[in-house]
């Protein structure tokens, strides 16, 4: 029991054998996926959920880039697949959840080889139940302070365990009915043997600028400087504590 991988003609795929099985690569094909989903056409760089052997499942396409330097990652001509970032964000996924951090469980991710030199990669995650990203919920509704400060204690707990997120947005931070905050989309995040200061405040700096650049846009959107502030402190303060004591 656990995670196996197999290669087939010209993809590589590993996952879980737990949630899925060998026969899981019919899950990354466009036209099983338009069957199975409420999406009628799978778009690169759309998520699509959708509901298999009993569970709610997210599949997700990674963009390319545009000009060639981009296109081809220079690593996948020496070390085929475990530098593509499909594969690195499966396995800091799994690393995650080891360290017990609130991420979603990663099922399967597959990489198929565009000869001669690119390659396309796929993800896909078990769906968090019941929820929603940040940005969603705050176009409705404000949330209270006490949630802002569980939100910043969060991300204390990921930078306790090294965790860089190199794209901490609020449309990559899910909240469930229930109040609980998971982070997700780790695509080019890294698991560092200690994270510097300056890296960790850069995230938090980030997702700053991503709450007011939503605010700017739509002046309903829901966040006040005291609800930044109320996260701040909240991360200060786990910060500071002893990693065990952190929330
Ligand atoms: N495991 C998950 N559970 C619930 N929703 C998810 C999950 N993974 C992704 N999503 C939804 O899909 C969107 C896109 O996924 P994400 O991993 O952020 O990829 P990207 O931003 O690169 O397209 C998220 O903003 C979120 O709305
Ligand atoms: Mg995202």
């Amino acid at each position: 029991m656990g995670y196996r991988q197999f290669t087939s003609k010209l993809a590589r795929v590993i996952y879980d054998d737990e949630v899925v099985d060998a026969g899981c690569e019919k899950l990354f094909h466009c036209d099983w996926l338009a069957a199975n989903s409420r999406c009628a056409l799978v778009e690169r760089g759309k998520a699509v959920m959708f509901a298999y052997r009993g569970r709610e499942l997210v599949f997700k396409q990674y963009h390319r880039g545009g000009l060639i330097g981009r296109l081809v990652e220079k690593t996948y001509l020496y070390s085929p697949l475990s530098n593509t970032r499909v594969w690195r964000e499966f396995n800091m996924l799994r690393a995650m959840r080891e360290l017990g951090l609130p991420v979603p469980r990663p099922v399967a991710a597959r990489c198929v080889s565009v000869p001669p030199l690119a390659y396309r990669g796929a993800l896909i995650t078990e769906r968090i139940p019941d929820s929603r990203t940040l940005t969603e919920i705050l176009r409705e509704r404000p949330l209270d302070n006490e949630a802002w400060a569980k939100l910043g204690a969060l991300i204390a707990r990921f930078h306790h365990k090294n965790v860089y997120h190199a794209d901490l947005n609020a449309s990559n931070i899910l909240l469930t009915g229930g109040g609980d905050f998971y982070l997700i989309d780790f695509d080019k995040g890294t698991i560092r043997r200690s994270l510097s200061r300056q890296d960790a405040d850069a995230n938090v700096a980030r997702l700053r600028r991503s709450l007011c650049k939503l605010q700017k846009r739509c002046p309903e959107f829901h966040f006040a400087e005291d609800n930044w502030q109320a996260l701040e402190r909240a991360y200060r303060a786990a910060i500071d504590q002893p990693e065990n004591q952190a929330g």
